[in-house]
């Protein structure tokens, strides 16, 4: 009897993409529409297209665009990355928590169900996602982005992007080289042009060329000396004229926009949130002085109203406001959740077993803390939050549960059976620093945020686990937090540590579900976890110059061959898994590669296969490896699966400087398969003589 596994192609364009309305435009019919209008407008008209309406959100929302008279509704722009911050919303995980997941189909539902929201509110566009790659895990915006990689990262925004323009037009920020938070107004991201094309942009053109996002906003910081805002190479040469993008460029807000003609005529189309660089007078002066002519306003212009007209913007139905915060979204942000954790270690302890007669002690305040994420542009309000103690309360049946607050007496602890530790970061300690609200709230200190100089946990949250590890028999850490955080000098002292990131609003029946074993813990690492800070490049949070290199994360990890505590792509099961048989066909442009995936354990469970490719005796410096495709199997007891990745030759290609372009080389490759960048017990060679393809 012959049978066969069940299969799962990863990346499955087809449904990625299903719906995205930025994909379906009709552009030779809308440049008709939108050329015939263009004619009709007076100079004042197209400079109203080119900044925003006024400084202070209403209800959230941020408009540019409207016009009654060329009957154009306005723009109704709204943040961000982890849902609607307009009144209450679903408050999913933070980004790099939904990126832990490794999940493209489950990002695209997120994205679906943020976009509803915005359009149930009356928006139109949302102000995500945040795709400036994590060079350092101390950005303080960490949490609002996806990824250390920049495949991984452009899979999670095509997929995020995708589900959101269904409904709306999305926004991926901030373009390009914004990954320093405190110094961000001024400093100045330096880099060459093969790291920029190969590192640190190919997420941002797979989000025009692939998911067609139907916006981009600019970066507050220079690149190579030249703000983001009035950067021609940027937002001409490659967002235009490389990469076809047909959508507009809104800055971001308030110090995005430097100046009058050098931005207009850069390709910055509107100044957010309001017109000053872009009013009516310093533009007519700026005409006067011959800085501008009225082609670049007329430009700039038409791709403002191309969107407005190609999305229908006056048109758009607004969904029934209880779709807001509705049950299939709780259920989503609760399912996103417990994919997202990260099992960092586990020495026979987890999952728990909810019977009579176990003893919990669940520490420390952040247990009882509404902790969703930083408070700066990304911050959203759900109705109603669990926490990790209702999470707990509200699932425990059998077990009993006793609350510790971090100032009550520890010294109890030996009475437990386990003691389950909260601890880690608040948008204290990291986020988005915005500095305006921090001087309104100096004398309450709230407003915070800003870039972690040390990884390490605050002083009170690791003299915390100190106390609970002497006393307690049995210790698990539930670690919050947007990025990295050194947990070296604490681990042996710990039985068990999951990551849990920001969870979101059902971040605590998220929790309880995995630690008592409903539901395996699956995430994988999007940043590698360093022993110590000085294992990666110098960090200076008030740097005004940053160097670029191809060097950052495992890459630099790999390159100085230095073994972090837990590499990128890397994470636990309750369960185990065998991947075999891998099988590698060369097609004309592309490698088919399937590899089968078992459970060999007695639970279910999900494992994230990960291919990374090693380019062997190129005539260029090449890092160690690169993630080239990764694939989520979601597995029974016993059950086997076989996983489909292709890996095109567009993801072998080194940038070329001399050449302008991309180039792939004749030499030899390596394709890897595993389970985390150290952790690839499957290879197949290859060589190309520059014509053919041969297996080695
Ligand atoms: C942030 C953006 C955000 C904008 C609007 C800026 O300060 O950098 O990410 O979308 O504010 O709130």
């Amino acid at each position: 009897m012959s049978w066969q596994n069940r299969r799962i192609v990863a990346f499955d364009k087809e449904a990625i993409h299903a719906g995205n309305r930025g994909l379906a435009i009709d552009h030779d019919n809308i440049a008709i529409q939108v050329d015939a209008l263009m004619a009709t407008m007076t100079l004042s008209q197209k400079i109203n297209q080119l900044s925003g309406l006024q400084p202070a959100a209403i209800d959230g929302f941020y408009y540019a665009g409207g016009d009654e008279e060329l009957g154009l509704a306005p723009y109704k722009m709204v943040d961000g990355p982890r849902g609607a911050r307009a009144g209450m919303a679903t408050a999913f995980p933070v980004a790099i928590g939904r990126a832990a997941t490794f999940d493209v189909e489950l990002e695209r539902r997120v994205g679906l169900a943020m976009g509803l929201e915005v359009a149930a509110k009356g928006g139109n566009v949302i102000l995500a996602p945040t795709i400036n790659l994590l060079r350092h895990p101390g950005w303080g915006r960490a949490q609002e982005t996806y990824s250390e990689d920049p495949w991984h990262m452009g899979a999670m925004s095509v997929a995020f992007i995708s589900g959101a323009q269904n409904h709306v037009l999305a926004s991926p920020k901030h373009f390009a080289l914004n990954n320093l938070e405190i110094t961000r107004f001024d400093l100045s991201a330096n880099i060459d042009v093969r790291t920029l094309h190969e590192v640190y942009l190919p997420h941002f053109k797979r989000s025009i060329q692939e998911a067609a996002a139907g916006s981009v906003m600019s970066a507050y910081n220079k690149v190579n000396d030249v703000y983001c805002g009035e950067h021609s190479i940027l937002l001409t040469d490659i967002l235009r004229d490389d990469w076809g993008f047909t959508g507009f460029v809104e800055s971001d807000w308030f110090l995005g926009t430097r100046s009058t003609a050098a931005a207009i005529n850069a390709g910055m189309d509107i100044e957010m949130p309001g017109a000053h660089w872009y009013s009516e007078e310093s533009i007519n002066e700026a005409l006067a002085r011959g800085e501008l002519d009225e082609a670049a306003i007329t430009r700039n212009a038409r791709r403002v109203v191309y969107q407005n007209v190609a999305w229908a913007i006056a048109d758009m139905e607004v969904p029934d406001a209880r779709v807001v915060e509705r049950e299939e979204h709780i259920d989503l942000a609760r399912e996103v959740a417990e994919k997202s954790f990260v099992l960092l270690k586990n020495e026979l302890l987890l999952p728990l077993e909810d019977t009579a007669g176990l003893k919990v002690a669940l520490v420390g305040d952040l247990a009882d803390t509404v902790n969703l994420g930083d408070r700066g542009s990304s911050f959203v309000t759900s109705s109603e939050v669990s926490t990790p103690l209702s999470g707990l309360q509200a699932h425990i049946k059998n077990a009993s549960l006793h609350y510790f607050r971090s100032d009550d007496d520890l010294n109890r602890l030996g009475d437990f059976d386990v003691c389950i530790v909260v601890a880690g970061l608040t948008y204290i300690e990291e986020g988005e620093f915005i500095p305006t609200l921090q001087q309104e709230a100096e004398e309450g200190e709230l407003a915070r945020g800003g870039d972690r100089e040390t990884l390490l946990l605050p002083d009170s949250q690791r003299s915390l686990i100190d106390k609970v590890a002497g006393v307690a028999r049995k210790t698990v850490v539930l670690l919050e937090g947007g990025s990295a955080i050194q947990v070296t000098d604490w681990l042996d002292e710990i039985d068990a540590l999951l990551m849990l990131w920001y969870p979101g609003r059902e971040g605590g029946h998220a929790i309880a579900n995995v630690l008592f074993g409903k539901c395996s813990p699956s995430g994988k690492l999007p940043v590698s976890f360093p022993r110590s800070i000085d294992q990666l490049m110098p960090w200076d949070v008030n740097s005004l110059k940053v160097d670029h290199s191809l060097l950052h994360g495992y890459r630099l990890l790999d390159h100085q061959d230095t073994e972090p505590e837990f590499p990128f792509g890397f994470g636990l099961s309750y369960t185990t898994f065998d991947l075999g048989g891998l099988q590698v066909e060369r097609t004309a442009d592309y490698f088919n590669v399937t590899v089968s995936v078992m459970n060999t354990g007695n639970v279910a469970g999900a494992e994230i296969v990960q291919l990374y490719v090693s380019c062997t005796d190129s005539a260029v410096f090449r890092v160690p490896k690169e993630l080239k495709g990764f694939g989520r199997v979601e597995l029974e007891a016993g059950e086997t699966a076989d996983l489909e990745l292709n890996l095109s030759d567009e993801d072998l290609r080194y940038y070329d400087p001399e050449l302008n372009g991309w180039v792939l080389e004749p030499c030899s490759y390596d394709l890897q398969l595993g389970v985390s960048s150290r952790d690839l017990p499957l290879s197949s060679g290859w060589l190309f003589d520059g014509v053919e393809w041969q297996p080695v």
